[in-house]
């Protein structure tokens, strides 16, 4: 089977190892890639934003199955899309629908949803310029810190947590007045909760799903968690916390009530759904869902993942899912990224990168490059995520830090406590 991967950064990297490895991929092509996805498949540079090229690229290339890595594509419709056209509609693709996705692409959406299925989550208020002083009120009845979440997509830009109540105010009025652009022309506010978080992901056909491994990111620039947010500096599973009672009320609390929830709702929804949960006295709460898998999570859910993906993707498309089994790598795995200095601010792009080949014991997922001048320069704030399996966390984190210290650009940064926590 001919499969076409869609997005650039790390996660379509390990997207891309993993379903290499099926004895049912004839030929993978990505769009576009990046540096490393070349080492998985055949990059094809297509913009993914416009489905008319996705569309050639996929009667070209006599694509038999659509896999779409990035949240924007789904939220803007491409799975409509292809059920739509009539050249398309026979070739499956993994991933929501527009309505679907809005689980990610709507907080709004995403919190009407949960509370109609009686989903764990942080109590909220949904504000737009026309309610704004009932959300003055609500931020009144809640204690610091003030959570305020820009409605749509923004770029992992859009959640701001603030401690004093007037700058709250502030806040949610520079958001309704355009902050974040439209995403912010509704803002959700929300209940702060308190615990420790992880991510879980499934795969599902609509009705049938199956739990990958669970994983942990490390969102914050510093060390300790400390300074602004990224979109993730590292990942690491399995989760210690996560036990297995644990993940049994995540599967009966969240999980089913969501996949059920969906098709009470009629709404279908084939592709992965990525939960962000927050485990407060024990108890696991939605902090948000994605549309899509997680990055830098991927980077290690790949590595632990011992069933054929591809496999998997095909129960998606048929839907079949039931029939399929999914098995766990015993071992840990981590990852660590290496990102260009100043990242999440501004950074440059373009440095040389040295070293991949000296990179042993680790797998380096491509998440920010490209070539030039038959060099691998960087070309994103995250660059390479330096994935290791081990015996345990520590294990794994030493072959990744050793080859941390190995790969080089300049102004290259990358934290050294990742995992420090569990
Ligand atoms: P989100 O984009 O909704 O995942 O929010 C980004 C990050 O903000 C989350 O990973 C949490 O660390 C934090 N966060 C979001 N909502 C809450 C909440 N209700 N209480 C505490 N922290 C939150
Ligand atoms: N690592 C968090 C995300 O992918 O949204």
């Amino acid at each position: 089977m001919n499969i076409l991967l869609l997005g650039s950064g790390g996660r379509e990297h390990a997207l891309a190892w993993k379903m290499a490895q099926s004895p049912k991929l004839t030929k993978l092509y990505i769009a576009p890639g990046n540096a490393g996805t070349k080492l998985a498949g055949e990059n094809l540079p297509v913009n993914i934003s416009d489905f008319q090229a996705v569309k050639k690229t996929v009667l070209d290339y006599n694509i038999n199955l659509v896999v779409v890595g990035p949240e924007e594509p789904l939220v803007n419709g491409i799975a409509d899309f292809f059920e739509t056209d009539e050249d398309l509609k026979t070739i499956p693709i993994i991933g929501p629908n527009r309505i679907a996705a809005q689980l990610e692409g709507s907080k709004d959406f995403s919190k009407q949803f949960m509370i109609r299925h009686n989903i764990p989550t942080a109590g909220y208020l949904s504000v737009t310029s026309e309610n704004l002083n009932a959300g003055i009120d609500f931020l009144k009845e809640l204690k610091a810190p003030y959570v305020l979440k820009a409605d749509g997509l923004s770029a992992g830009k859009g959640v701001l947590i603030i401690s004093n109540l007037d700058e709250a105010i502030e806040e949610l009025k520079k958001m309704l007045g355009g902050k974040f652009g439209k995403a912010s022309q509704t803002v959700v506010i929300e209940e702060f909760l308190s615990g420790i978080e992880c991510s879980v992901f499934v795969i599902t056909d609509g009705k049938n799903y199956k739990i990958l491994p669970e994983a942990k990111d490390y969102k914050r620039i510093g060390e300790g968690d400390t300074g602004l947010n990224t979109g993730g500096m590292g990942a690491v599973s399995p989760v210690s916390f996560a036990d297995e009672t644990y993940m049994r009320k995540v599967e009966e609390r969240i999980i089913r009530p969501t996949v059920e929830g969906l098709q009470a709702d009629g709404i279908t929804y084939k592709g992965f759904i990525f939960f962000g949960l927050i485990k407060v006295e024990n108890e696991p709460m939605v902090i948000e869902y994605n549309a899509r898998m997680g990055d830098p999570e991927t980077e290690v859910v790949m590595l632990r993942l011992k069933s054929d993906l591809v496999d998997l993707l095909e129960g998606v498309a048929a839907g079949n899912l039931d029939e399929k089994t999914v098995e766990f790598d015993e071992r840990s795995a981590v990852t660590v990224m290496l990102v260009s200095g100043g990242y999440p601010d501004a950074y440059e792009k373009g440095k040389v990168i040295t070293g991949l080949e000296g990179v042993k014991d680790s797998i380096a997922f491509h998440a920010g490059t490209t070539e030039k001048d038959g060099n691998i320069i960087t070309n994103g704030g995250r660059v390479i995520a330096l994935s290791s399996y081990g015996k345990n966390k520590d294990e794994a984190l030493a072959q990744s830090f050793r080859n941390a210290q190995l790969v080089d650009f300049e102004k290259k940064y990358f934290r050294r406590d990742i995992g420090f926590d569990i």
